[in-house]
């Protein structure tokens, strides 16, 4: 990024102390950044040490064959008896571990003692379908508490994994069925979506017609919604509750070597073939279950932690499943919208479970802004204590927003950077050390090297801008790309010799604080300024009349890229002339006139991917005039018809 870029750079100078009482209660202090500085590797190994092991690792890193990683590899462990086998032994069968919340209203609380019952029928009936370990399991599943379940019974068997999100269509199924060669599929008839049962079976159905899904030899069915009229191929199909539930609730775990693959993801890139990223099992353990402890400053035998991620993603992995179950935390799984039956959902769930730790994403922060403070003033939110962002840079409005309407004003933000790839998080704010600035994720967390560099891999000083690189291998780090360790060097080796290259840009401020400032494919170059989407998008979202925007650098003859945004007013604002101007004046003062976008498109709703980035690729084409490319993952392709009818023919 260039130098000049940085006078554009939003001058955020609002900083909050964490509160008193949780700082001197806080699991992590300041010394724990002294103690893995000093010695990085001994701090790990010292973390591993949460975990039971069968077998203790005397070797913490091999790095003989880089970036190729072994963590703890002579190690040997069972992620399912961590996540709850040793609870139940050590006294804690009657904490509960899932507080279940069914959109319809249905729920269930599940106690440890009733997950080891549960997880265990679930292992002994794959392993009667003939599953061992190393075989792939496909789960295509709703939220509920079995897509859980399936998740540890396979970690028990040691056959990796393969969650696909349940938004997903039969194609997108199939492609990741017949990448990772799955030999089972765990589905659901349905689920419930916005008020009514969406059905999930057909998609499994119609995947399995595609070619490359023949391995596939059984699918198991869990009955969730009854409603609908399930398709049925004998031989093949099997109900959850016919087979599992005749098992025997005992079963013993097998350890598996630290390096033992716990789950293929896929990420949903927006080009190219999907990418099958590789986690195994004991790094990634220890780390999840390390950031999730430091970074919420969880207290097992208090807290109630709601993560509100779909087990689809990573974020549903980490820090639904392995996380806060290696911890044994109580967790709420609620599986629905956050506006059914009403905008005040969540809040309600908070308030009934008494949630302590809520961890969630900016684009839904945004969503509950736009619906009006009223509603979460209606509700008890007075058990929060600590709060997390993920998964995009959260612009400083709304991370004031969640801070003040969420938090009470004194509940600390912890923004999270992580990835896919990166299995756990990486660069955070601890809630009872950092002084917080509003969007931006701060600092590596212990035991994390990370920097910004320039295009010449050099690390860039305070005050600079360039690439997020991260510089030392961690314990819960991609092992390769599924069957493709040529792609895996490629995507993320080979940019900057020998340091992970994220993908994402980011700055580093005065105090070498670090601010993510999102893909680097989302940088325009506006007469030779490079300028970030993302602080564009921010200083939009500042205006009182804006809920949310998306920004795009669209093809210009004059200026190589003109900013181009798109709006989504809120509820009260009116479109008028004055406003487009009003809008495009206030970006100016904000961030320098280079960044005022030429063109402001009010519209009323976003092209979004299940998984909540928004799709600027589809606004590109808008702004230029062309031909939308593939819109099968929006999860509405309505969407796109909106914009364009607001767009001038000629623009
Ligand atoms: C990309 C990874 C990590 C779980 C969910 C997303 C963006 C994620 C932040 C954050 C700024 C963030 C990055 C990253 N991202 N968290 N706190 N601040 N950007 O996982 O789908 O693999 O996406 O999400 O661009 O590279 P993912």
């Amino acid at each position: 990024m260039s130098n000049e870029s940085l006078a554009n750079l939003l001058k955020e100078e609002r900083r909050f102390a964490p509160p008193a009482e949780l700082a001197a209660n806080a699991n992590v202090t300041a010394e724990a950044y002294e103690r893995a500085a000093a010695d990085r590797l001994g701090f790990w190994a010292t973390q591993a040490k949460r975990l039971t092991w069968a077998t203790e690792p005397t070797e913490t890193l091999d790095w003989s064959n880089p970036p190729f990683a072994k963590w703890f590899a002579d190690g040997k462990l069972n992620v399912a008896y961590n996540c709850v086998d040793r609870h139940v032994e050590n006294g804690l069968g009657d904490r509960v571990a899932i507080h279940f919340e069914g959109e319809p209203g249905d729920t269930r609380s599940i106690t440890y003692a009733q997950l080891q019952r549960e997880v265990s029928q679930a292992a002994n009936a794959l392993t009667e379908l003939g599953v061992t370990a190393g075989d792939r399991v496909a789960i295509y599943l709703p939220m509920i508490p079995e897509a859980v379940i399936s998740m540890l019974a396979c970690a028990r068997l040691g056959a990796p994994h393969s969650v696909v999100f349940g938004g997903f269509s039969a194609d997108a199924l199939a492609t990741r069925i017949n990448d990772a060669d799955a030999r089972v599929v765990i589905t659901a008839d349905g689920g419930y979506r916005r008020g009514k049962p969406s059905a999930l079976k057909p998609a499994v159905d119609e995947a399995l017609t595609r070619p490359g899904t023949e391995n596939v030899r059984s699918v198991l069915v869990v009955r969730r919604t009854g409603q609908e009229d399930v398709a049925w191929t004998e031989g093949r199909d099997v109900w959850w509750h016919d087979i599992v539930g005749r098992q025997s609730e005992t079963h013993t775990p097998e350890a598996f070597d630290a390096e033992h693959p716990l789950f293929i993801l896929y990420t949903s890139g927006t080009t190219g073939k999907p990418k099958g990223i590789l986690h195994t099992t004991g790094g990634y353990l220890t780390q999840v279950a390390y950031t999730h402890h430091a970074v919420f400053d969880l207290k097992p035998e208090t807290d109630v932690y709601w993560c509100t991620a779909d087990v689809g993603w990573v974020t549903g992995h980490s820090y639904i499943t392995y996380g806060p179950l290696a911890n044994g935390a109580t967790e709420v799984l609620y599986e629905g919208t956050p506006d059914t039956p009403h905008q005040g959902r969540w809040w309600e769930i908070v308030q009934k479970y008494g949630v302590t730790i809520l961890y969630t994403a900016p684009t839904a922060i945004r969503a509950c802004m736009k619906w009006g403070d009223d509603i979460p003033a209606k509700y008890d939110l007075s058990s929060l204590r600590v709060l997390g962002s993920v998964g995009e840079p959260i612009n400083p409005e709304a991370w004031m927003w969640y801070r003040k309407h969420i938090g009470a004003d004194q509940a600390p933000i912890v923004d999270t950077w992580w990835q896919t790839e990166t299995g756990g998080m990486m660069l955070s704010p601890l809630p009872g050390v950092t002084e917080t600035k509003p969007g931006s994720a701060q600092r590596p967390l212990p035991g994390i090297a990370a920097t910004v560099v320039d295009d010449e891999a050099r690390e860039v000083p305070d005050g600079g801008g360039g690439y997020l690189v991260l510089t030392e291998p961690w314990p819960s780090m991609l092992r390769t790309i599924w069957g493709d360790d040529q792609r895996y060097l490629d995507t993320y080796w080979s940019r900057f010799e020998g340091k992970y290259f994220a993908g994402d840009g980011a700055k580093k401020d005065e105090d070498g604080d670090i601010w993510l400032l999102g893909r680097v494919d989302d940088v325009m170059l506006v007469s030779g300024h490079n300028i970030s989407t993302t602080e564009v998008e921010s200083a939009l979202v500042s205006h009182p009349k804006v809920a949310e925007a998306a920004v795009v650098g669209a093809t210009d003859p004059q200026t190589t890229q003109s900013i181009c945004a798109f709006v989504i007013l809120r509820g009260t604002a009116a479109e008028d002339e004055g406003l487009v101007e009003e809008l495009r004046a206030h970006v100016g003062k904000q961030l320098g006139p280079i960044a005022k976008p030429k063109r402001v498109l009010p519209v009323a709703e976003l092209p979004k991917t299940r998984s909540g980035k928004i799709m600027r690729r589809l606004l590109r084409d808008v702004a230029e005039n062309r031909d939308l490319g593939d819109v099968s993952t929006l999860t509405d392709s309505g969407v796109m018809d909106l914009i364009q009818a607001k767009l001038p023919a000629a623009a």
